[in-house]
């Protein structure tokens, strides 16, 4: 069974409540709970902190050992140099997610510091994009 992991970046605790036109009517609990049930076959854990350090211990914790990272690490994907490096670091394979289509927003979400080193990008799909990691993973 694959061992997963989905690791959420700033605000993304407030899914369901923050710019619903941009990101959707569902908290990441409803969500998270209707994946866990479709994919019954994967392990599946779910981590959210906004607070930089703390997705760099996790990313840390779990990348020498779980089978796949899904990273969205929403605004800190734009700024953070240590997320980056620490993608960089591990061992297991990071997929990085976003909701949104950061290409189609502002020119300050057009970069990443997490895709040089991501096993691929998916993003733009909504909450759908999660999903497509999993199968991702779930393929190869
Ligand atoms: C996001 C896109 C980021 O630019 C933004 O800061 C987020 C969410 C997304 O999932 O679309 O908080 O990562």
């Amino acid at each position: 069974m694959k061992k997963l992991i989905i690791i959420n970046g700033p605000n993304l605790n407030l899914l369901g409540k923050r710019e619903t036109n941009i990101y959707g009517n569902l908290t990441f609990t409803e969500f998270y709970d209707s994946i866990v049930k479709k994919y019954p076959n994967v392990s599946l854990e779910h981590f959210q902190s906004n607070i930089e350090g703390e997705i760099i211990d996790k990313i840390q914790e779990v990348g020498f050992s779980y089978d796949g990272v899904i990273l969205n690490a929403a605004a800190y994907t734009h700024t953070s140099v240590g997320i980056g490096d620490a993608v960089k670091a591990i061992t297991t394979p990071v997929v990085e997610v976003h909701i949104s289509n950061t290409f189609s927003r502002e020119k300050f979400r057009h970069k990443s510091f997490i895709s040089p080193n991501a096993k691929g990008v998916i993003l733009g799909f909504g909450l759908l994009s999660y999903e497509l990691a999993i199968e991702s993973f779930m393929k190869n």
